[in-house]
């Protein structure tokens, strides 16, 4: 049976690593020559046509954390950080969560918002029920800027007006709510709203001045939830998770931290896809303050019978077209690792991995702390900065954390002591 559960998965060499993912993903040998030779996987012409400027690239490590259970379907999800413990800790994690049984996910529509900015108009209260007399017909304009959409089943599906009251005076917002199917969306969006500027001041009068998508994408949020039977945790620490979440919910010095760390694999997961990191970023963000006071986007609670279980909500633009997730050559692997069929799955595991990830890091945090876990990759870093190479990195890494000080000092001396 085909399944992303694999035991000692950090253990194996790359070379097994890549061969276990190879034949759950059904990879050929050219994805994995890819893989396995970053030269073969950069051409700095691609590079060259997505940004400017290009003269290299800058590289982070790509790993996998096997043992996904999502809506029952396996995943072995890709992600791209340079932060370790992250990769170790959603591997670690998927596996502890799937012997309580699947993670429950629902993926949003894809809806995004664009905003159409209009100053000086002389009747906005007026003018904004003149511009809602004339939505179909401004919904027709915007769908003909992108017929490819909109026979893909997406496009506009409704726009509504704001009145703000803002620093200089009364102005007109005008919503746009657009369904951007398997796409981010920001070009799409942005397009549209560019297209319709004009019809709109024809309507209401006044001028228009920003035309642009918002990142806070809230009709595009992803729920995800799972219950961790008491009986695998403890029911200390099932308090502790209680204990830890109602801190964040409390304070947002903690809720800044509790959403780093949810962050970690949804960024990394964005990174490894293709996606726009900094949008989802700024989305989760503005979510999460919503309120007035910034809040975690988890949840952590105990069910009647003591269970525990974890939800997330959060804004997910993210796509599986366009951009960097079908031009770059790893972006595009990564996609057909996880074997997501449309941007909606993709979605979904966005919000499985979120919740994963804090659930590892609470787990950690609420019983041994995080140092124990976090030291052995550490002390490699610092092996490796004061100028270890092969072998020696692994023996001073162990050396400085029997000894219970990881520190460059600690790791110069010793270089010099063992080489
Ligand atoms: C570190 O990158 C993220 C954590 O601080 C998250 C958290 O405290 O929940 C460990």
């Amino acid at each position: 049976m085909r399944t992303s559960r694999v035991s000692g998965f950090y253990k194996k060499s790359v070379g097994e690593r890549l061969e276990i993912v190879k034949d759950f993903a059904g990879l050929d040998q050219a994805d994995v020559d890819l893989l396995a030779d970053m030269n073969k996987a950069v051409d700095i012409e691609t590079l060259n046509s997505l940004v400017e400027n290009v003269v290299g690239c800058m590289t982070v490590p790509l790993g996998i954390a096997p043992n996904f259970l999502i809506n029952d379907k396996d995943y072995m999800v890709p992600l791209a950080i340079d932060e370790s413990s992250v990769i170790a800790g959603a591997a670690n994690g998927a596996k502890v969560i799937r012997d309580s049984g699947s993670i429950t996910a629902v993926a949003p529509e894809p809806l995004m918002h664009g905003q159409i900015q209009v100053l000086d108009v002389p009747d906005p209260y007026a003018a904004a029920i003149r511009l809602l007399r004339h939505k179909d017909d401004l919904i027709e304009k915007g769908n003909h800027v992108d017929p490819v959409l909109v026979s893909l089943g997406g496009g506009v599906k409704d726009i509504d007006v704001d009145i703000l009251n803002s620093g200089i005076g009364k102005m007109m917002v005008v919503m746009l709510t657009i369904d951007v199917r398997d796409a981010m969306g920001a070009n799409a969006v942005n397009t549209i709203a560019e297209s319709l500027a004009p019809l709109v001041v024809e309507i209401v009068g006044g001028h228009t001045c920003l035309r642009i998508l918002s990142n806070l994408a809230d009709k595009r949020l992803v729920r995800a939830t799972a219950t961790i039977k008491k009986q695998s945790l403890g029911e200390q620490t099932v308090r502790g998770f209680i204990e830890a979440y109602h801190l964040a919910a409390a304070t947002p010095y903690r809720a800044a931290t509790h959403n780093k760390g949810i962050m970690n694999g949804v960024s990394a997961l964005a990174l490894a896809t293709g996606n726009d990191f900094r949008a989802l970023e700024a989305g989760v963000h503005a979510y999460a303050a919503r309120s007035g006071q910034y809040q975690p986007v988890s949840t952590w609670e105990e069910d009647s019978e003591g269970n525990l279980v974890g939800s997330v909500e959060f804004p997910v633009p993210v796509g599986t077209v366009g951009g960097m997730s079908k031009l770059h050559p790893v972006a595009r692997l990564a996609l057909k690792i996880l074997g997501v069929e449309n941007g909606k799955e993709l979605s979904a595991v966005f919000g499985a991995v979120g919740l994963v990830q804090n659930f590892a890091v609470l787990r950690a945090l609420v019983t041994e702390g995080l140092q124990r876990g976090h030291m052995s990759l550490h002390a490699k870093n610092i092996a490796m900065m004061a100028g270890a190479t092969g072998a020696m990195v692994d023996k001073m890494a162990q050396k400085m954390v029997a000894d219970k000080s990881v520190r460059m000092d600690v790791a110069r001396k010793l270089l010099e002591e063992m080489s």
